[in-house]
This record gives C-alpha cells, sequence and structure tokens, in this order.
C-alpha cells in the first residue's frame, strides 16, 4: 500500500526544505501527496469504471500511474480484470495495456484504503418526477468513506448541482474524524468526454477543478496535473459544479433554438441545413447547432434539471431551460407527424406500414443508447400501428434498458431489405450507413439529421 513517499512522524513533523509551506503534519501530508502525484509514485482509485471512468482509468495507467477500480458490477470488475472492454469505442487492447501495467478492477470497497487519490465517476440521473437522483454518489461515499485515511485526495467527477460536494460529501467524510484540507482533501472536478469524438481525447480536454479549500485545490491540481495537459482552477467546488451545467445548459438552450427555427423554417418551406450552414460562415459571434429528432445521452436532456432543481431553493425559475426542455422534448412526435404526413402522401397510414429507422444510439458513432430519442420514435410508431424495425451498425441486439425493451435485432442493409419497408426513418447519422444506397432503393426516407442536403423525390426532410 502506498501513501507517502516516507511515512509522516506525528503532528507536528516538520518538512526540511520546504520554503513555501507552514511546517508542520498538515503540511507535509499535502506536500507529500503532491509529490506522490508528481514522480508517478501515487496510486489512483476510480470508481466507476464507465463511459467517463474508464476512459479517465486507461489515461492514468498510460502516464504511468498505477490505478485501481473500483465498480459494484461484478460482470463488468470481471471482465475488465480479463483484458476486455465492453464499450464499443475503447478497444480492448488498451485495456490489456493497462493491466500490463498494474491496472486491476475490484468490487471490494473495503480497499478504498488502498489508492491516494479516489475519483468518483457514478451515474447522475433524474428519478420519476425528472429530480436529482443523487442516490448513487451517496451510496458510492458512504461505501468508500469509512477505509479513507490521511493522505487521500477525493474528486467527484459526476455531473451535479452547485453545493452537492460540500453539501453531501464534506460531511460525511468528516462525520468520519478526518479533517478535511488537513488530512485529506476534497475536490470537484468534471468531466467533458465526449464518447467516440476521436479529435478528443481526456489527456488533451482541459480539466476544471474546484477545492473546498486551497489545500484541497493544490491536491486537485496536482492529481490532474500529473495527467491532463491543463488543469483550469476554479475558486470553490460550487464554481466548478456550476461550469459544468452551465456547458451543458448552453448546449440544450441552442439545440432548442435549433429545434424552433427548424419548425419555422419548415412551414416557410425554407431548409433549415441551408441556412445553418450559411451562418456558420460568419467567422465570428456564431456557433453552429444543428436540430434533431429530440436530445439523447446521460448527459443533455438530464442535467439541466439539476440545476432547475436547485436553483427552486433559492426562488429562482430556469425558464431558458424549461423552455428548451419543452421544445427538445416536442421533437419525436413532430418527427412522428412528419412520418405520418410522408406515408399519407403515399395513400398509406401508419398503422399497418412497415418502417425501419435508421439509426438507434443516440448520436452518431457510437453504441450508447441511453435517453436516444430512437427509442421514442419506436414506441409511438408501434403505438400507431407500425411494424418497426431498426438497423444499427453499432448495436446489434436491442439492448435490455431499465425501462424499454424491445426484442428487435438489427437489419442488415442491402438493397433488398431497404425497398422492402414502406419507409426509412432517419434518426441517427452514423458514418458506417451508405447513405447513397439507402436513397437510391428507399421508397420514403424521412431525414433527421440533414444527410440530404439536396432536394430529391424520396426524402423528407425533417
Ligand atoms: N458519458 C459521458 O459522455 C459523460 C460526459 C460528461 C460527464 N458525464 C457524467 O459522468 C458521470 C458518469 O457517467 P457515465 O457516462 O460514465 O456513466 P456509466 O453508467 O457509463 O458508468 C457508471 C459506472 O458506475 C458504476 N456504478 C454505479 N453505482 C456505483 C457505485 N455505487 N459504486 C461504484 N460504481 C458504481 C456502474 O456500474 C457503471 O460502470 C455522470 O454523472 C455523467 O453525467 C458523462
Amino acid at each position: 500500500m502506498q501513501y507517502f513517499e516516507t511515512p509522516v512522524e506525528g503532528k507536528n513533523a516538520s518538512i526540511p526544505g520546504n520554503d513555501d509551506m507552514q511546517p508542520g503534519y498538515e503540511a507535509a501530508i499535502l506536500k507529500r501527496l503532491i509529490s506522490a502525484f508528481e514522480n508517478r509514485r501515487a496510486t489512483v482509485g476510480i470508481v466507476g469504471l464507465g463511459y467517463v471512468g474508464l476512459p479517465l482509468m486507461l489515461t492514468y495507467a498510460e502516464t504511468g500511474f498505477k490505478v485501481i477500480g473500483f465498480d459494484i458490477d461484478a460482470e463488468k470488475v470481471e471482465k475488465l480484470n480479463q483484458g476486455q472492454s465492453y464499450i464499443e469505442h475503447i478497444r480492448s487492447k488498451s485495456i490489456q495495456q493497462a493491466r500490463a501495467v498494474g491496472f486491476e478492477a475490484t468490487t471490494d470497497f473495503s480497499r478504498a484504503s488502498e489508492p491516494d487519490a479516489l475519483i468518483i465517476c457514478v451515474p447522475t440521473p433524474l428519478n420519476a418526477y425528472r429530480e436529482p437522483d443523487l442516490s448513487f454518489i451517496l451510496s458510492t461515499a458512504d461505501a468508500l468513506v469509512p477505509h479513507m485515511r490521511p493522505g487521500q485526495v477525493m474528486s467527484l467527477e459526476s455531473t451535479t448541482y452547485p453545493g452537492t460536494t460540500e453539501e453531501e460529501l464534506l460531511p460525511r467524510i468528516e462525520a468520519q474524524g478526518l479533517k478535511v484540507g488537513e488530512e485529506v482533501f476534497l475536490v470537484y472536478s468534471p468531466e467533458r468526454e465526449d464518447p467516440g469524438n476521436p479529435e478528443f481525447n481526456t489527456r488533451a480536454i482541459p480539466k476544471i477543478c474546484g477545492g473546498v479549500t486551497p489545500a484541497c485545490q493544490q491536491a486537485g491540481i496536482a492529481l490532474y496535473g500529473a495527467a491532463v495537459e491543463r488543469v483550469v482552477p476554479v475558486r470553490s467546488t460550487r464554481t466548478a459544479e456550476l461550469t459544468k451545467l452551465l456547458e451543458n445548459i448552453h448546449r440544450a438552450v441552442n439545440i432548442g433554438l435549433a429545434n424552433e427555427m427548424k419548425i419555422i423554417a419548415d412551414k416557410m418551406d425554407i431548409d433549415i441545413y441551408e441556412v445553418i450552414h450559411a451562418a456558420a460562415t460568419k467567422p465570428f459571434g456564431f456557433t453552429p447547432y444543428f436540430p434533431g429528432p429530440g436530445l439523447g445521452g446521460h448527459c443533455i436532456p438530464i442535467d439541466p434539471f439539476y440545476l432547475t432543481w436547485k436553483a427552486r431553493q433559492y426562488g429562482l425559475h430556469t425558464r431558458f431551460i424549461e423552455l428548451a426542455g419543452e421544445i427538445n422534448n416536442d421533437m419525436p412526435q413532430w418527427v412522428v407527424n412528419k412520418v405520418t404526413d410522408a406515408l399519407n402522401s403515399c395513400g398509406k397510414s401508419v398503422n399497418g406500414s412497415r418502417i425501419l429507422v435508421l439509426g438507434i444510439a443516440y448520436k452518431k458513432d457510437v453504441d450508447d443508447m441511453r435517453e436516444s430519442p430512437s427509442i421514442r420514435l419506436i414506441e409511438i410508431l408501434q403505438k400507431k400501428g407500425a411494424e418497426v424495425a431498426y438497423s444499427d451498425p453499432h448495436v446489434p441486439v436491442f439492448p435490455k434498458m431499465r425501462a424499454h425493451h424491445f426484442m428487435l435485432n438489427s437489419v442488415e442493409l442491402t438493397r433488398e431489405s431497404i425497398a422492402s419497408y414502406d419507409l426509412l426513418l432517419l434518426a441517427t447519422n452514423h458514418s458506417a450507413f451508405d447513405y447513397d444506397l439507402i436513397q437510391k432503393h428507399a421508397k420514403l426516407i424521412v431525414d433527421t439529421r440533414g444527410v440530404y442536403l439536396d432536394n430529391l423525390a424520396n426524402v423528407v426532410k425533417s
């Protein structure tokens, strides 16, 4: 077990040659923790080995740190220990390389005393009332905190409302008799992972970090500075928490605006994609956002409502968030109306039609189905009596999900299979689709992603 470079000798031990810090037990703890990160001798614990935790684990392992991964899912832990990835865009080879330099996964949280850092990357969904569900963070904290010891830094990365770190984690740690900012250090540092985007890896994305105290801040900078190119310190954990929410709210609101503009342009018989691409030639002051069939993924449809909930405590209403949520939520129904009209124009009804949904992952080139708008599209179309199938090169079998399960397998796209459907609903613009083949053989296409920019007889833009 590796706590410090050299053992701390006692509460009043001083550090020879340390000019910057007050001599003493607490300063020695921080100094040794920082140097353990600087010289890569620290062990890093990643808690929650999902879309966020797994790439982070790889980044630390590649940098030369020993990493222990904690997860409650025994199946994932076993797979990872066998050197297998369970996420499409993370290669098994990378897991094997991490294993070769000491990475191991475990479900045994009593080992939380071993790492010098505990980085929490567990889910933060909404509950049935669309309110923050912190149960994953709280159960993780309750499992880790009894095993914490002086000289550790804990970092929360899960997206959450401002105040979570100080209101939930801090008291739990202090109830254990550990002094935060002196014996242990607590920071919030949001994840900025963009799964499936080959342009950015975890190392290259600047990392925001706010500490509960200045000493916590220093520990956080050392933890992340050892593995990423740029750490951006902010004044508090609450600042860091709100920074992450602003980033996601910015996207949700602007996508809402793009969706509203799409409806207006449609009524005016103007092509919204032509408008957006033209506006994007402005070299300053305009950022293009694109409409779609509705929001998807674990972040954008969910995170803004963490702030909505917290703002109520201050008597405030998050009007932009609510409005964007309303517009974005209405998108699947708007798309289904387009499907209905398209079939109707060929003398058909949704009831009894054979419809193939192209793409069920929530965005292009990933296998992640969380909150995917395709799920709602399939549900509504089935309810109206359509016979719905799907094709997604990234999702060969429709996975079992908490609230949905369709007994469907991905349909292979051939000339014959394409031609056999009454309508193809293009919901996710995966790069792997052969769009020429699809367009050539489909009777009707409803395109929700602006793939077909030309006006084509069998394509309806939605
Ligand atoms: N996926 C993204 O692109 C992304 C981007 C930025 C931020 N985030 C945020 O990061 C957090 C994690 O998201 P994710 O996409 O990695 O989720 P995920 O569902 O892919 O992974 C979470 C992992 O945590 C594990 N887990 C659940 N409860 C646990 C517990 N009590 N102890 C230990 N492990 C536990 C799960 O088994 C799973 O392996 C969320 O707050 C999310 O909002 C995600």
